[in-house]
């Protein structure tokens, strides 16, 4: 009975634990959680998404409150176009939380950022430039392209002197999406150093429809083996998406993955970004507060827990300070539908907004619980405390038991010391 264990990850001149903590932003996957993932042998994720605010909490800096008063002004009105990052910044706090990472890694892993398009930034092409560069020079020794087609990425940093020697990734949910990159990056001669397929049950947004239980992992990995096999493309395929147990894991490379990509067992680890007492609403989800919605502004659908109190919340939009999501054009599918409600319920002090959610304000505020569809089982994977809440879990023994167990077990923690 063959162990996770029993296989490696070739990445270039790395031997690597094919186990790949995926990105979950905002700082969720955090500094912490994707060192032990390094330190272990493996691939750890931190994110970029909402850098700014990230760096303002981890390392004191004040971006936000400077974003925030230079447009004050703007509060009101609801043409956010004003609204721009400085690019400036946005490097620095990109640089800052890159270095800090990497200054504490340790082991034999590595560490990748992941790269959401979909932070358009009201500047689609420049700020990602910035960010891309940025991690580039601040030592990062990955990123992985998430959320969004990303056909123009690569070019946007072909200049770069590590775009040759770092480590760059893709995510894409379709053949065709795959097909479409390497279309269109033909020219650069580089392909990815590794493509995660990522399936309908996955954690964040999903590169599929609300007819995403109709697809299946294992199914879309096939056929883009068979696609590069046919090409006599040599990438690594990484599949993501519901991979419960390291049994689960094995299946997948027993049909030729080159590792997994895995989050949501992670979100209850000690190191995870959440705090704690979220950490216990994901524990407590039972498979019907699970829900893949439209809310989030993006235009992807996104998987939460229902009970998450962003769903619904009507916030005035807060671009002055955040503004991820602004488009080209600075707008947001979140300002139109709170407006929508504003006018439809004049004088009313706070509006609720059904269809959308100010994903940027509640991201960073850990009010949008999301999760892969196997949230539920998160319970089988802990201790029930006196108390009623679970214990936590310790991301190394998380990532040694999808490394080395078999039979579909999940091994349990051992029991918490009671507190006297
Ligand atoms: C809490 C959470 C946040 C996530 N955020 C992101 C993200 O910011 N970017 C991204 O590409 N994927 C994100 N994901 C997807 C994961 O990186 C991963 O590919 C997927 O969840 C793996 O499936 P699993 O959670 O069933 O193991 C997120 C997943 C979770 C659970």
């Amino acid at each position: 009975m063959k162990r996770l264990d029993d296989f490696r990850l070739r990445l270039g001149r790395h031997e690597l634990v094919p186990i790949v903590i995926g990105g979950m932003g905002v700082d969720i996957s955090s500094a912490d959680l994707a060192l032990e993932a390094a330190r272990l042998g493996g691939i750890g994720h931190i994110s970029d998404a909402m850098i700014k605010t990230v760096s303002d909490r981890r390392y004191k800096t004040k971006y936000v409150k400077a974003k925030q008063a230079m447009y004050q002004y703007n509060v009101a009105s609801i043409d956010k176009s004003a609204v721009k990052f400085d690019l400036g910044d946005l490097a620095e706090a990109t640089r800052l939380h890159v270095e800090h990472t990497m200054a504490r890694k340790t082991g034999s892993g590595l560490v990748f950022i992941n790269c959401m398009e979909k932070l358009t930034m009201n500047a689609p092409k420049e700020t990602l430039a910035i960010r891309l560069g940025a991690a580039l020079d601040a030592g990062i020794d990955g990123i992985t392209l998430a959320a969004g087609l990303h056909l123009g990425s690569f070019a946007l940093i072909e200049q770069h002197p590590r775009f040759r020697d770092a480590k760059l990734g893709v995510i894409v949910s379709s053949l065709r999406a795959l097909q479409l990159f390497l279309k269109k990056n033909a020219r650069l001669n580089r392909l990815p150093d590794y493509v995660v397929v990522e399936g309908p049950l996955a954690g964040g947004h999903l590169g599929f429809g609300m007819d995403w239980a109709e697809h299946d992992l294992a199914t879309i990995v096939a056929e883009i083996r068979r696609y590069l096999v046919q090409e006599q493309l040599d990438i690594p395929l990484i599949p993501a998406g519901g991979i419960f147990t390291g049994s689960d894991a094995v299946r997948f490379m027993e049909a030729g993955a080159a590792a997994v990509q895995v989050a949501t067992r992670f979100t209850v680890t000690r190191e995870c970004g959440l705090p704690d007492e979220i950490k216990q609403e994901y524990f407590k989800a039972d498979a019907d507060d699970i829900e893949v919605n439209q809310i989030s502004p993006t235009g992807y659908p996104m998987r939460m827990i229902k009970a998450s109190p962003g769903i619904g919340d009507g916030i005035r939009p807060n671009c002055e300070a955040y503004g991820y999501l602004l488009d080209a054009n600075g707008k947001c599918a979140y300002i139109t539908a709170w407006n929508r409600e504003v006018a439809a319920h004049p004088g009313a002090k706070r509006v609720s907004v059904p269809d959308k959610t100010c994903l940027c304000t509640h991201m960073r505020n850990f009010a949008i619980w999301t999760c892969g569809q196997n949230a539920w089982r998160l319970k089988d994977t802990s201790l029930k405390r006196a108390d009623g809440s679970w214990q936590l879990l310790g991301t190394e023994h998380v990532f040694n038991d999808y490394r080395f167990s078999t039979d579909e077990r999940i091994a349990l923690p051992e029991p918490e010391a009671a507190a006297t």
